[in-house]
C-alpha cells in the first residue's frame, strides 16, 4: 500500500465492521485514495464502487477493486512481472526530472522506472493486466522513494530505503467483481445507483492531492509534462481544472453536504478530523439530514511529516510542529435501526480499535 496522507490504515477495520454490521452487500468508497477501505469492503464480500479524481487512484482501484483475481492467469502475471523486473534501466523523463533535477528516487531506480513504464505502455496498454502492472510499478517506486510520504518536497539526504533496488511484486489481488470510477464524487453519485453503505473521506485542507502526489500522476499518465520549481511539480498543478471544491474552505462544506444528502445509500459514514474546516457540530448537523447520527472519535497520530518536524532548505530543524496527535471522527448516519446495528457490530469486533475515545450520544434528524 502506498504512503498516503489521510489514508485510513488505523480505521479501516472499524469502517468495514460498520459496513458488515448493516449487512452491506453493495458499497461505495467515494474518495478512495489508496483504495484501502474499498479493498476491505470487497474482502468482506461487498460489490464496491471506488471513486476518486486522481489518475493513480483510478489505476489502484482498477487493480484491487475492478480486477477479479479469480479471472486471472496467475502464472502468466508472475511471468510478466519477472520479465519487467529483468529489464535493464534506461534513463528518460522520469530519471531526468525526478532523480536528477529533483531527488525523489535514486537515478539507478529512476532509470528502471523509465524502462519498465515504457515496456508496460508498449506491450500491455490494451490488455487486462495493464492496471495490475502499473500498480505493481507504482508500489515498487513508493517503496524506494525519498520523501516523508508527500511529494511537495523530497528529503535533503537520501532515505535509507531509497538505496534498495526497485523491485516489482505481484499485487495482492482480491477475488470478485467491483468498479472503479475516475471523477468528481459529486457527479459520480448519479451513476453509482443505490448502495447499502457509503464511505466519504474527502480532503480536509487547501493542498491538492494532485500536487501532493504529482510524481504518481505523471508515472501513471506518462505524459512528460512541463514542470516548475525545486519539487518539479506538474505545470497543470496550478490549473483550476486540478483544484477540488474540497480544497477550499468556502466550498467544502456545501459540496460535502450535497453528497451526504443526495447519495442513494442506506448507511453513510463520513470521515473528518479535528483539523478539518468542518467542525464537530457542523458534521453532525450535516449528517442529521439522513436521519439518526452517531459520532465516533479516535485519537490518532498525525501524518509522518508532522512527526519529523519543520526544516529549512539546508535540512536544519527550524521549528517544531504544534501537535503530533489529532482526533479522527466518523459520523455514522441513516435510519436509526441500521445505524445502531452497524455500531453494535463495531462493538462486537474482537480487536478493539486503537485510539477509540468514544461515541457521542446519537441524535436524530428529520427522517
Ligand atoms: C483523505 S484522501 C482519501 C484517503 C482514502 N480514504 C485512503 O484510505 O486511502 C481524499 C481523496 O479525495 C480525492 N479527491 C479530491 N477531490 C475529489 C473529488 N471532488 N471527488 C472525488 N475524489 C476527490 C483525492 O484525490 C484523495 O485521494
Amino acid at each position: 500500500m502506498i504512503k498516503y496522507l489521510g489514508s485510513k490504515r488505523r480505521l479501516v477495520q472499524a469502517i468495514a465492521a460498520l459496513a458488515s454490521g448493516c449487512g452491506a452487500t453493495t458499497a461505495a468508497d467515494l474518495f478512495t485514495g489508496t483504495t484501502r477501505v474499498a479493498q476491505e469492503l470487497k474482502r468482506r464480500g461487498a460489490f464496491v464502487t471506488a471513486v476518486d479524481t486522481a489518475t493513480y487512484s483510478e489505476v489502484l482501484a482498477q487493480c484491487y477493486i475492478g480486477t477479479d483475481a479469480a479471472s486471472l492467469d496467475h502464472a502468466e502475471l508472475a511471468e510478466v512481472i519477472a520479465e519487467l523486473n529483468a529489464l535493464p534501466g534506461r534513463s528518460g523523463y522520469f530519471t531526468e526530472v525526478f532523480c536528477e533535477r529533483s531527488r525523489y528516487l535514486r537515478p539507478e531506480n529512476g532509470a528502471r522506472v523509465d524502462a519498465i513504464r515504457d515496456a508496460i505502455e508498449e506491450r500491455y496498454r490494451t490488455q487486462h493486466l495493464y492496471p495490475v502492472l502499473l500498480t505493481s510499478l507504482l508500489e515498487a517506486a513508493d517503496r524506494v522513494d525519498s520523501t516523508t510520504g508527500l511529494q511537495m518536497a523530497y528529503l535533503k539526504k537520501w532515505a535509507p530505503r531509497a538505496w534498495n533496488p526497485l523491485l516489482l511484486r505481484v499485487p495482492d489481488l482480491l477475488a470478485g467483481p467491483g468498479r472503479a470510477i475516475r471523477g468528481d464524487a459529486r457527479h459520480a453519485i448519479a451513476s453509482i445507483g443505490p448502495v447499502d453503505f457509503a464511505y466519504l473521506d474527502p480532503p480536509y485542507n487547501q493542498h491538492r492531492y494532485f500536487t501532493n502526489y504529482h510524481v504518481w500522476e505523471t508515472l501513471i499518465r506518462w505524459d512528460a509534462p512541463d514542470h516548475y520549481g525545486i519539487a518539479c511539480k506538474r505545470a497543470d498543478s496550478r490549473s483550476p481544472a486540478t483544484r477540488s471544491e474540497f480544497n477550499s474552505r468556502l466550498t467544502m462544506a456545501a459540496a460535502l453536504g450535497e453528497i451526504v444528502s443526495n447519495i442513494e445509500a442506506t448507511v453513510v459514514v463520513v470521515s473528518c478530523n479535528d483539523e478539518s474546516w468542518l467542525g464537530r457540530d457542523e458534521l453532525v448537523e450535516m449528517c442529521a439530514a439522513r436521519g439518526h447520527v452517531e459520532l465516533l472519535e479516535f485519537d490518532s497520530k498525525r501524518y509522518v511529516g508532522a512527526q519529523i518536524g519543520i526544516h529549512d532548505l539546508t535540512g536544519r530543524k527550524v521549528g517544531s510542529v504544534s501537535h503530533l496527535r489529532n482526533l479522527e471522527r466518523l459520523a455514522v448516519c441513516g435510519p436509526r435501526a441500521e445505524v445502531l446495528c452497524a455500531l453494535e457490530a463495531l462493538r462486537r469486533q474482537t480487536e478493539p480499535v486503537a485510539g477509540a475515545v468514544g461515541t457521542t450520544p446519537g441524535r436524530s434528524g428529520s427522517s
